[in-house]
């Protein structure tokens, strides 16, 4: 069918779609379907951050659907013809491979499989996340694995590792290298958030530290400004001014380097976000789990350019549609690489071996979500927990030493991803709910028992760690409104019907920079922690078992104090953690 697409789509097209001039007359899959395309610059980069183990792709999530072989291939046919163009196109990851998807959790230690799969992508820069420095096995994977093949294209600035009584760095601490076609002078560095939990056997400097220490200094005025036509930070930390540990790290560059072009790409936070720090510095951050490849072109041929003539950015939905639109490809037997194709074939082995398709279940009746509904809503992925997969907790220790009522509360965190209709796999108990704590109990009475969530749920709270990692940064005004119900429409209802939910991002350009236009998911506020509650309405007076995971202790303890009332350490409950109830419950129920 043909269509005239200002008259069918209304008002709200011309803003979604920039390229209309063009192209009034569309085929109507084609508009449907229709992307933004990329704007370059003569430098260009794609920008990978929170991998986390997503490497074969979201299999019940078609706008995410791409695998790395997919992206590989993408990244090839785009630095090909970039270089035609006369173009740079760098490629550069800002870390956390691990901990999210059974592909990199499966195997022990994680990253196993996974780790060498990442590597077969052509980086230029790749930098640490906080997920390879918990545990020491993780590390030692990195400088095992991924630092012989990326040899100075591992940085990292303020993480070293400890042998033989002696810090060294993790690769290397800063690169210098000009681009293959343009000949462009680029001094990266790569910075970890001052992260206080990594293993004994490494250590992080804050920014504020290292930007005092020596080598640093010599760096700076080792390549003064007459030798570097770009400074590059790839980091793993936010890039909002107001979070950031960038912003002095941004005093110190621009100080020594006035008006040279600087690039940030940032992480850890998993969103997407576009920062804008001068008309010369601009921050990229690529969201999560293989959901997105950030791009930004960045013109440096002039020098009188205002930032939006500069910068291009833009955030391109992890699929094969996106990358074949990006390149003009639209057979799969011309877009897949054969460096592409093979990795393809390695995914498909790997999670034949590690069982990852395995079927548990099937989530048959909704998506369940962790904050695209409000909490009490039936599609919150909360309230399936508390209400149907807590209840099913049985104790492990001597029943006749428990009470009858019961509180089972658990820190939001502790879910990692939405549950998709389709089968629930073993992947799915990785992606969903992994991790293996144990439950605890403290016997408490009830009126104390009942005032433990609110003060666990108060702002002071907001920070910590017990919400998921896309919560933890957020301001209160941040979130969208909490009341309205979910799949309430805006004024352009009869276009966001056709689109799929996604990624609708405002940045500092605006909010044409997701690729692809989507219907907006909204992100409502969660608490840090959700209960259930199973008690006698018709009891006053009586002493309730609070259980939680033995990782909340210190919490639930300072919430008690604050209550006044002075608590024993807790008694083991059982060893069988949320992501197994999560399987038996999936196993036997309709989900
Ligand atoms: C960069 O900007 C200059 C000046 O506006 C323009 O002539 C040039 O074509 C731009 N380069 C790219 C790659 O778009
Ligand atoms: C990209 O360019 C290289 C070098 O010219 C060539 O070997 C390779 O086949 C090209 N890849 C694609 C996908 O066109
Ligand atoms: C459970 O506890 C009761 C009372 O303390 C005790 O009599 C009983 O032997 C215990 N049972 C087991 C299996 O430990
Ligand atoms: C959507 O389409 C319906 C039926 O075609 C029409 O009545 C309605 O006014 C449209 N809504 C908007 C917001 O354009
Ligand atoms: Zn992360
Ligand atoms: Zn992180």
């Amino acid at each position: 069918m043909r269509i005239a697409v200002p008259l069918f789509f209304g008002v709200a097209l011309s803003s979604v779609l920039p390229n209309i001039q063009e192209a009034l007359i569309l085929e109507e899959d084609q508009l449907l379907n229709s992307k933004r395309p990329l704007r370059f610059g003569d430098i260009n980069f794609l920008h990978t951050t929170d991998t986390h183990g997503w490497l074969s792709g979201h299999k019940v999530q078609k706008t995410y659907s791409g695998d790395w072989g997919d992206f590989v291939s993408f990244s090839e046919h785009l630095r090909n013809l970039t270089a035609e163009n006369g173009q740079d196109l760098i490629l550069v990851d800002s870390g956390d491979r691990h901990d999210g998807n059974g592909l990199s959790d499966a195997t022990s230690p994680n990253g196993l499989i996974s780790t060498p799969i990442f590597k077969r992508q052509h980086y230029d820069i790749v930098s640490i996340g906080n997920h390879e420095l918990y545990l020491w096995e993780n590390t030692q994977q990195e400088l095992d694995v991924l630092v012989p093949s990326l040899t100075d294209k591992y940085v990292c600035s303020n993480v070293e590792f400890l042998r033989d009584g002696k810090y060294y760095p993790i690769g290397l601490k800063y690169r210098y290298f000009t681009t293959p076609v343009q000949k462009k002078r680029i001094l990266a560095f790569s910075f970890l958030f001052d992260f206080a939990r990594a293993n004994d056997k490494t250590r992080v400097t804050p920014i504020e530290k290292v930007i005092e220490e020596d080598w640093f200094k010599t760096v700076l005025s080792h390549f003064p400004l007459r030798e570097v036509d770009v400074i590059l930070v790839v980091g793993h930390l936010p890039v909002d001014k107001n979070v950031g540990e960038v912003r002095i790290l941004h005093q110190v560059l621009r100080k020594q380097y006035p008006d040279l072009p600087i690039q940030y790409f940032g992480g850890h936070s998993h969103i997407r976000d576009f920062q804008v720090y001068d008309e010369k510095l601009t921050a990229l951050q690529s969201g999560r789990f293989c959901e997105t490849v950030g791009f930004l072109g960045l013109n440096t041929s002039s020098d009188s350019l205002d930032v939006k003539q500069r910068f291009f950015r833009s955030y391109i939905d992890f699929n094969v549609d996106s990358f074949q639109f990006h390149t003009g490809i639209s057979s799969t037997e011309e877009f897949n690489t054969k460096n592409g194709l093979s990795i393809k074939d390695e995914l498909i082995s790997a999670r034949r071996n590690l069982k990852l398709d395995v079927v548990i279940g099937k989530v048959t009746k909704s998506n369940y979500y962790m904050d695209y509904v409000p909490l009490s809503h039936p599609q919150s992925i909360y309230n399936m927990l508390t209400s149907k997969v807590l209840p099913t907790l049985e104790p492990e220790q001597n029943k006749t030493e428990l009470q009858t009522e019961r509180m089972i509360i658990i820190n939001t965190g502790s879910i990692r991803y939405d549950l998709y209709k389709g089968p629930y796999t073993v992947d799915s108990h990785f992606i969903v709910s992994p991790f293996q704590n144990d439950w605890v109990r403290l016997t408490v009475p009830k009126d104390v028992a009942k005032k433990i969530v609110p003060i666990l749920n108060q702002r002071s709270y907001i920070v910590s760690r017990l919400l998921p990692p896309h919560h933890r940064y957020l301001e209160e005004e941040d979130y969208g409104f909490d009341s309205s119900e979910f799949g309430t429409e805006d004024q352009s209802e009869n276009f966001s019907k056709k689109l799929s939910k996604g990624y609708v991002t405002e940045d500092d350009f605006g909010k044409e920079g997701d690729d692809t236009p989507h219907k907006a998911v909204k992100n409502f506020k969660i608490t840090n922690v959700v209960a259930s509650e199973q008690l006698d309405p018709d009891s006053k007076d009586s002493q309730v078992d609070v259980i939680f995971y033995s990782f909340l202790t210190q919490n639930v303890k300072g919430a008690l104090k604050r209550l006044g009332y002075p608590s024993d350490e807790p008694e083991l409950y059982s060893r069988k953690y949320l992501g197994m109830l999560l399987d038996d419950f999936a196993a036997t129920n309709e989900l």
